[in-house]
């Protein structure tokens, strides 16, 4: 994977099924996506055309800086903009829309198709004239001649106004955010044509960054979607590979990642800076594998949050082990709690706590703020000497126990 090589990463369109065209973009140059997480291979926003004997539909656009390659990619599906008759937004966030004005004024028979909540929110955002904007209610279907786009509200994916768009004859569902993922497209748009197996990896990864907060309406959007018996003969999200081979996949990944199963496993989140607290995170690690628990450590000063979240995510039981910094958590276990109080990863998990100091602990806030996380806290929050007493080793020994009793309700990892 070598997003910086131009010459391989600059796809034209790509046809899909009959008159749909892929005419997304690979972004190679942002370091981190949202300004927060990691992506080291790029990321693609995707972007589609549909041609209707009675008119075009674009689904979906590109961030700011890519907005010239996206229209070119278009002009060169249909020639002339004006042929644009709708911009179907799913979703406003600005990696699928900051090229949309642009778009609007070069395309001037085009109007821009939303949710009504979107239409309350898109002003917030882009500076779009109200006679350019069509509303369209749950289920609606707009035609294009021989070609009809229906529309699923699926709120909460992750922002409130997210919808997705069926294309009903070929069985095309543009789903946006969901069942996308991380890294360019490298060569091919495909799922049958790339190493798909990383871009699994990569959804997961992506889902545990920004949808997994919203896991219940991924559940929620995928039995809209079955009890409507829409027939997916494609899915095309609006990151990553574009499936037609193995929609089968992606969608039980999602599935399954939205309730994951929990595993008899122990991620040990710790900070150490000059080894002491680093002797007990061994000391810990060891004692619970030989209790048949498995355990991931994770360095939270060298572990970025986007991982450590994808780690957590079937993990039973979650340990947090760090030094008192200046009458605080030491920052980086600190960051860390922040993220999974953030994206609310504690649910159906137990959390415990040791804490080392010299002078003082920082306790209380790392109960206060895992609690709201949503873990359960085992025991009392631990609080030990950098080289612990015999009194410290107990309560550690302890603490330890009631890990073990707590994983036994989870099976070991296959
Ligand atoms: C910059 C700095 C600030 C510290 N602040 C505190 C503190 O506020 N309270 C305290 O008890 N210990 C404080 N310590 C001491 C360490 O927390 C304590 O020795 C630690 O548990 C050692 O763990 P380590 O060897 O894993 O780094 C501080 C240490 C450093 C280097
Ligand atoms: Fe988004
Ligand atoms: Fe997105």
């Amino acid at each position: 994977m070598d997003c910086t090589d131009t010459k391989r990463i600059s796809l034209g369109p790509r046809q899909i099924v009959k008159d749909v065209y892929w005419v997304g973009v690979n972004d190679c140059v942002k370091d981190l996506f949202e300004s927060l997480w990691p992506i080291p291979d790029g990321i693609s926003y995707n972007a589609y055309v549909v041609v209707g004997s009675e008119g075009v539909a674009v689904i979906d656009g590109v961030d700011k800086h890519l907005t010239y390659e996206y229209i070119e990619k278009i002009r060169e599906v249909i020639g002339d903009l004006d042929r644009v008759k709708y911009v179907v937004i799913n979703h406003l966030e600005p990696d699928h829309h900051a090229s949309t004005p642009t778009l609007l004024s070069l395309a001037r028979n085009a109007r821009v198709v939303i949710s009504p909540v979107g239409a309350k929110i898109i002003q917030t955002l882009y500076d779009i004239p109200k006679e350019r904007i069509v509303e369209v209610v749950d289920g609606e279907k707009l035609s294009l001649g021989d070609r009809t786009l229906r529309f699923i509200y699926t709120p909460w994916l992750h922002w409130p106004e997210t919808m997705m768009t069926y294309l009903e004859e070929e069985g095309v569902l543009f789903s946006c955010d969901a069942f996308g993922s991380y890294g360019a497209l490298i060569g091919s748009i495909f799922d049958d044509e790339v190493n798909l197996e990383y871009y699994l990896g990569e959804a997961r990864r992506y889902f545990s960054n920004i949808v997994l907060k919203y896991s219940r309406n991924a559940l929620d959007a995928i039995s809209k979607i079955e009890k409507l018996g829409l027939k997916i003969s494609v899915l095309a999200p609006s990151h990553g590979p574009v499936y037609r081979k193995h929609v089968d996949k992606i969608v039980s990944l999602y599935r399954d990642i939205s309730q994951p199963k929990l595993y008899a496993k122990a991620s040990i989140i710790y900070g150490s800076m000059y080894g002491r607290t680093e002797e007990i995170v061994e000391k810990v690690a060891e004692s619970l594998r030989k209790s048949g628990v498995l355990v991931e450590l994770i360095d939270a000063a060298r572990v970025h949050p986007s991982y450590i979240l994808h780690f957590v995510l079937d993990s039973g039981a979650v340990v947090f082990i760090y030094p008192t910094y200046d009458a605080a958590v030491f920052p980086p276990v600190w960051e860390a709690m922040n993220y999974l109080y953030i994206k609310q990863v504690g649910r159906g998990r137990a959390a415990a706590i040791i804490n080392t100091g010299s002078w003082g602990f920082a306790v209380k806030e790392a109960v206060e703020l895992l609690s709201k996380a949503g873990f359960r806290i085992l025991g009392q929050a631990v609080a030990v000497r950098a080289i612990p007493t015999p009194e410290d080793e107990k309560k550690i020994r302890e603490l330890i126990e009631k890990l073990v009793e707590e994983l036994k309700k989870f099976v070991s990892q296959p």
